[in-house]
């Protein structure tokens, strides 16, 4: 491609990358979601009436969106995509107020929100780990055939930071004889056993309540802990002590996996820095932290072998880091 024509591209995408989030931003303000998730289907002129809206710019709207893949359309009627019923807490507006607030954050440096402090994280992650199943569940199912090829035998699962348990309940899911141990807020982990409940796992399931740093985990028992999207939103003081835990925890030849944003897909290379950019507006020192700055924080803890699989799936940002215990 010469260099004109790759401008002209660039000019186009950005553009449409634009138009794209404005177009989402503005359906979502005028109500034609809301109005859609009420009404199941609609035609453009019925959504424009409840709304009061002019009935040509609403269709064109409804026709960008389908475009988009929020709506589809059959026969004149408008209903909304699978997408817009799991969009849920901050998802819902794609996360826009963290956009907004990003000037001033980049001025002040105060952050919109302060997700990564124990005051903060059990109110702010309720609302959001349903969603986080959700945008993690092709990466989990992955990793867990990963970890069932690296790994001899899988019997305790211990899930750091657990959210609503994605990660380990994938070992379930695929009707592996495993335990799973979640550790998380009180709050949080209601959500993952409604989860457990709701898939059948509840008895394969033990929970500990309250901050991971203090949890009494039993030792020389798992074979496999996890810590999925965790380390991040950990200085790397949190990161060692939270090593230390797990490496006690493990039985000797199983392994810590450390899943996180580490994009080593070319697909994932923009989500991965919108994310890096995201986890700075959103928290005081949440960063991401990469395979080669926590192996010598590993070994500290007494890990002595690594391997770095890639999760090839939807995001194509995630990554899976293994340290095995000796
Ligand atoms: C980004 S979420 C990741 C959730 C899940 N592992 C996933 O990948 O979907 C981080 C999780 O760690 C939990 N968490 C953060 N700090 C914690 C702490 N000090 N003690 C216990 N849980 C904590 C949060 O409540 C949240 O569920």
């Amino acid at each position: 491609m010469s260099k004109e024509l790759e401008a002209l591209q660039t000019y186009f995408d950005l553009m449409s990358t634009n138009g794209m989030s404005y177009v989402f931003k503005i359906a979502s303000e005028v109500g034609v979601f809301n109005t859609l998730a009420s009404n199941k289907e609609l035609s453009g002129k019925s959504i424009a009436k409840k709304l009061d809206l002019l009935e040509y710019p609403t269709c064109v709207l409804c026709d960008a969106l389908v475009e988009m893949n929020v709506l589809t359309k059959n026969s004149e009627q408008y209903s909304l995509t699978p997408v817009m019923h799991f969009l849920s807490g901050n998802y819902q507006n794609l996360s826009s107020e963290y956009w907004e607030h990003f000037p001033h954050f980049l001025k002040t440096g105060e952050p919109f929100k302060k997700m990564d402090t124990t005051t903060d994280s059990e109110k702010e992650y309720q609302v959001q780990v349903k969603a986080l199943e959700w945008m993690m569940g092709p990466c989990a199912k992955m990793a867990q055939t990963h970890a069932k090829e690296l790994l001899d035998n899988i019997e305790n699962v211990l899930d750091l930071g657990c959210g609503s348990g994605v990660w380990s309940m994938a070992f379930l899911q695929d009707k592996n004889p495993t335990r799973d141990t979640l550790v998380d807020w009180p709050a949080v982990l209601k959500v993952a056993l409604d989860s457990a409940k709701s898939q059948g796992f509840t008895n394969q399931i033990e929970t500990i309540e309250g901050n991971f740093h203090e949890a009494n985990l039993k030792e020389d028992f798992y074979d496999l802990a996890i810590l999925g999207n965790v380390t991040h939103i950990e200085t790397p003081k949190g990161c060692q002590d939270l090593f230390n835990k797990s490496f006690k925890s493990l039985k000797s030849g199983g392994a810590l996996v450390i899943h996180d944003v580490y994009g080593t897909h070319p697909k994932g290379e923009i989500p991965r820095l919108l994310y890096r950019l995201g986890l700075s507006v959103r928290t005081v020192q949440g960063r991401v932290h990469t395979p080669d700055e926590m192996r010598p924080w590993l070994e500290k803890a007494g890990f002595t072998r690594f391997e770095f699989k890639s999760l090839d799936v939807t995001p194509y940002s995630m990554g899976s880091f293994y340290a095995f215990k000796p």
